[in-house]
């Protein structure tokens, strides 16, 4: 049995969660939106072809932000293809995955499927092959009442209402030679700048999240951010980060380790912001915006044999384990800890590219990944609680140092209840956690969900879609404040706790 001591203080507080950290993200890639949320003829459909199936999946978990329509796609994406009669909307080569756009769901239909998921769209616009004219044509076109010429398109396009869509972001990825139109960090700020003015005469009231990094392991990683904040400091409003994890070494112990290169990532952001800060002696403070971040690795074989110029293929369909929900657990602590700087992140993505919830034409169910991010959005809304860890620890082949125990606090005043996740990532011993909530007064554990299972390669299918789901543990206690938990091995858990 292992043993970790959790130190909280109720004054010691890291910040409040932004709900937009359980946000998402859906592509046109793949069968994300196609046959993922939209597909006329499928019997889950509903009246505009909406998959109703995938709606519930997305209301259970409540998802606050969904980023929309890339991603790759966003570079080379005429917006204008995307609205008005859907019988005269061209079909385009698309170049980012080599497929063929028909553009049957497009930002009208997304606006419509956002308002029915209960969830709000973030917008990228293309700073790939285009720039500041189609992104301020496109904000007139969603946010401006009418009059002019794009918000009287759009009305007579059936949408008398503006959307009024508050969060865009300035392209995505640009620093990426994959990207069509790939940009210089000076060619990318300049554009972002001069794109976001433009965005903000049109709608002053919105946010927008400029291209960082795609990764940590760019070569111009800090470098990109620190050239682009010149640039653009004073006109947007968050920075991007983007990261995916996988286990091709199949070494398990280092792939869970990912958290610690995960919160260092997000540190050496935060300084490069406030060095930019500093700099430029400016009273604004750029926040975080990861909006692509997630396991990636599994359907890497499988995509390179795919036929290019179809429409819809599966593509980057990875069927996910219990170590993925692990780690994804873990992201998610990460993200919570450090939620005076991170504001919006986007698990990507949402429906059957590297997601949480697949399709078929028998129904839809729910990946292992799932359960993190559902228990995560809807227990980690509040105060996280700054903590001190006191947990064994490990060396693995990148990382020292790595404690078995991750873990978070988030203290709900308006609901009266503390929620602690934690995952042990122990493969061989059960962990014993106390903590100690005194300071809370009379205490009671409402529940202790736990996901686990034997096989850390046990995944969920249409087969057999319940083969790893939460159950619940018994055996904590509670002495006068003083909580001691028990957290089986290689386990994600849930332990919400009522102030009486
Ligand atoms: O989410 C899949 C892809 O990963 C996105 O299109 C791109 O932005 C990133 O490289």
């Amino acid at each position: 049995m292992l043993n970790a001591k959790l130190i909280v203080d109720k004054y010691f507080r890291t910040g409040e969660t932004d709900p937009r950290i359980f946000g998402s993200f859906i592509e046109h890639l793949g069968r994300a939106v196609y046959e993922g949320i939209y597909q006329p003829d499928s019997p889950f459909a509903d009246e505009h072809g909406f998959r109703k199936d995938t709606i519930e999946l997305i209301k259970e978990i409540d998802v606050p932000v969904v980023r929309y329509p890339g991603g790759n796609f966003v570079s080379a994406y005429n917006w204008e293809d995307s609205v008005g009669p859907v019988n005269e909307r061209p079909k385009r080569v698309e170049l980012a995955w080599q497929v063929i756009e028909n553009n049957h769901f497009g930002l009208n239909e997304f606006a419509d499927w956002a308002k029915l998921a209960g969830t709000s769209p973030m917008m990228a616009v293309n700073l790939g092959t285009r720039g500041i004219d189609a992104a301020r044509n496109l904000v007139e076109y969603c946010n401006f009442k009418e009059g002019t010429y794009y918000s009287d398109l759009r009305r007579s396009h059936g949408y008398e209402k503006p959307h009024n869509i508050k969060l865009w972001c300035l392209g995505n990825e640009m620093d990426g030679p994959w990207q069509v139109g790939h940009k210089s960090a000076a060619e990318y700020g300049s554009l972002a700048w001069e794109t976001a003015k433009a965005m903000k005469l049109v709608d002053p009231d919105i946010e927008l999240v400029a291209c960082g990094s795609s990764g940590l392991g760019m070569p111009t990683f800090g470098e990109w951010e620190s050239t682009v904040l010149d640039y653009c400091y004073d006109s947007v409003d968050y920075i991007s980060m983007h990261t995916y994890y996988n286990n091709h070494a199949d070494d398990s112990a280092d792939f869970l380790a990912n958290t610690v290169g995960m919160d260092d990532f997000i540190k050496s952001v935060i300084a490069t912001c406030d060095y930019v800060k500093g700099k430029k002696h400016s009273k604004k403070k750029i926040n975080l915006s990861f909006d692509e971040w997630n396991v990636w690795y599994h359907s890497n074989e499988a995509d390179k044999k795919l036929e290019k110029w179809s429409h819809a293929p599966h593509q980057l369909e990875d069927v996910y384990n219990m170590e993925d929900a692990l780690l994804v657990g873990g992201m998610l602590i990460t993200l919570l800890n450090n939620c005076d700087r991170v504001k919006i992140a986007c698990l990507a993505q949402l429906v059957n590219v590297i997601a949480p919830i697949m399709t078929s034409d028998t129904g839809a169910w729910r990946q292992t990944i799932f359960y993190p991010y559902m228990h995560a959005s809807r227990y980690g809304r509040g105060t996280v609680l700054t903590t001190i860890k006191d947990s064994p620890k490990y060396d693995s082949k990148s990382y020292t140092d790595v404690p078995y125990l991750d873990s978070s606090v988030v203290w709900n005043e308006e609901n009266n209840t503390i929620t602690i996740f934690a995952v042990n990532k122990s493969f061989e011993e059960d962990m014993t956690v106390t903590c100690d909530l005194r300071q809370f007064g009379n205490l009671k554990i409402n529940d202790h969900i736990v996901l686990t299972h034997k096989d850390l390669k046990a995944v969920n299918t249409e087969a057999d879609p319940d083969n790893v789901a939460p159950s619940h543990v018994k055996d904590d206690t509670v002495d006068n404040g003083k909580i001691t938990l028990i957290l089986p091995s290689q386990s994600w858990n849930v332990i919400n706790i009522a102030i009486m």
